[in-house]
């Protein structure tokens, strides 16, 4: 990788997470769509999601901020310390300003630059490579990458969106990231791609002409996210272990080397399925999907914080992170830490 600064590392400085208090259960599904908790968690691996309460003030901007404290405080960093803070959302607190800006008024960060980042799933890893090269080129010292999303508010709790819907949880993560003199320190590897073709598998809808080709207009999905299941689920166990691989190669590894798989929690079978094939042992290879379904842009950032805080993230291990979704994107990022 070429750097016009390479005597500058990046490191972790600290993580945080914050997530809604109100559960949604499997069971508390059932009594909204036709479904039941076998056929969710057979499918999927999920037991419950969280989700926001706006009667309690709740929204993507205040689970963004409440992460990015934690992540402050975990770092010992005053929010006055940031130079930058990137937001990865595809569920914005409004369409202007970005979310990273209300974030930064939320914490006190003064004037540092603020800006979204819009990557769905893959959008905290997009996050982690752009920040860690704006850290290399020398011109930032001090970044934040949130992912943070609200995805159960474009869901469709009828029948009508049983598909979809079981899938979804509410959440956010944050990650600072520092300029280290130790130049053994961050990215080996990194790729993020996109397949603008594939945008009709997972798009949400407002108005007539959103919808594809082919696919008849329907006022009553308006505002809900359209996920085409079944082509989503054969993209990304394809996909998935592609990106390993094209990984461990880039950084001249091989995945026994790799001491803790961060991957986006979309699907217990997808994670399975792509452990199982690189022979990764089940305690490298984090699943918490269980938990909170699939949170989008936090899902990586959850992982990590719950990684870091439980001590299974440590400095001197190699870290890879791995994200795909809608867009379609797919990406990765293989630290040193
Ligand atoms: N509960 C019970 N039955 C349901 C249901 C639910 N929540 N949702 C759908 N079904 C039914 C369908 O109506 C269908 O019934 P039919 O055969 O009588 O028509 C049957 O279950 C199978 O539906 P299908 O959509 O083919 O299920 P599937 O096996 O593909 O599983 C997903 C659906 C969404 C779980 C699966 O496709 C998946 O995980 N896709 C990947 C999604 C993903 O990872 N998205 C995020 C990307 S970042």
């Amino acid at each position: 990788m070429i750097s016009t600064r390479p005597n500058i590392g990046v490191r972790l400085a600290g993580t945080g997470s914050h997530l809604p208090e109100n559960r949604l259960t499997n069971a508390d599904l059932t009594k909204l769509m036709e479904t039941n908790d076998e056929w969710i968690v057979q499918r999927t691996g999920i037991r419950e999601r969280r989700k926001i309460d706006r009667a309690k003030g709740e929204s993507t901007a205040t689970l963004a901020a409440g992460a990015l404290k934690n992540a402050l405080a975990a770092a010992r960093l005053n929010a006055t310390d940031l130079d930058l803070i990137i937001c990865a959302t595809m569920t914005p607190e409004m369409e202007c300003p970005a979310t990273a800006c209300v974030v930064s008024a939320l914490v006190g960060a003064g004037h540092c630059g603020a800006f979204d980042l819009n990557a769905a799933c893959s959008g905290f890893i997009f996050g982690m490579n752009t920040a860690h090269d704006l850290i290399k080129g020398g011109a930032y010292r001090t970044i934040a990458v949130i992912g943070a999303d609200t995805l159960t508010e474009l869901m469709d709790y009828s029948n009508n969106g049983r598909g979809t819907a079981i899938i979804f949880g509410d959440g956010a993560g944050a990650a600072i990231f520092r300029a280290t003199d130790d130049t053994t320190k961050g990215i080996l590897a990194q790729g993020m791609h996109a397949d603008g073709e594939g945008w009709k598998e997972i798009y949400v809808p407002h108005e007539e002409r959103d919808f594809p080709k082919g696919i008849a207009c329907d006022t009553s999905k308006y505002g809900y996210v359209q996920m085409n299941g079944a082509s989503v689920f054969k993209f990304a166990v394809g996909t998935f272990p592609e990106l390993i691989q094209q990984t461990l190669d880039k950084a001249n590894l091989t995945p026994d080397k790799i001491d803790m798989y961060v991957c986006h929690q979309s699907n217990a079978r997808i994670l399975g399925a792509a452990r199982e094939r690189f022979g990764i042992p089940e305690d490298r290879l984090y699943v918490n999907i269980d938990r909170y379904g699939n949170t989008v842009g936090a899902s990586v950032p959850l992982c990590l914080d719950e990684l870091v805080r439980a001590g299974r993230i440590k400095d001197g291990m190699k870290v890879m992170f791995l994200g795909f979704g809608g867009g379609l994107t797919w990406g990765s990022s293989l630290w040193q830490m």
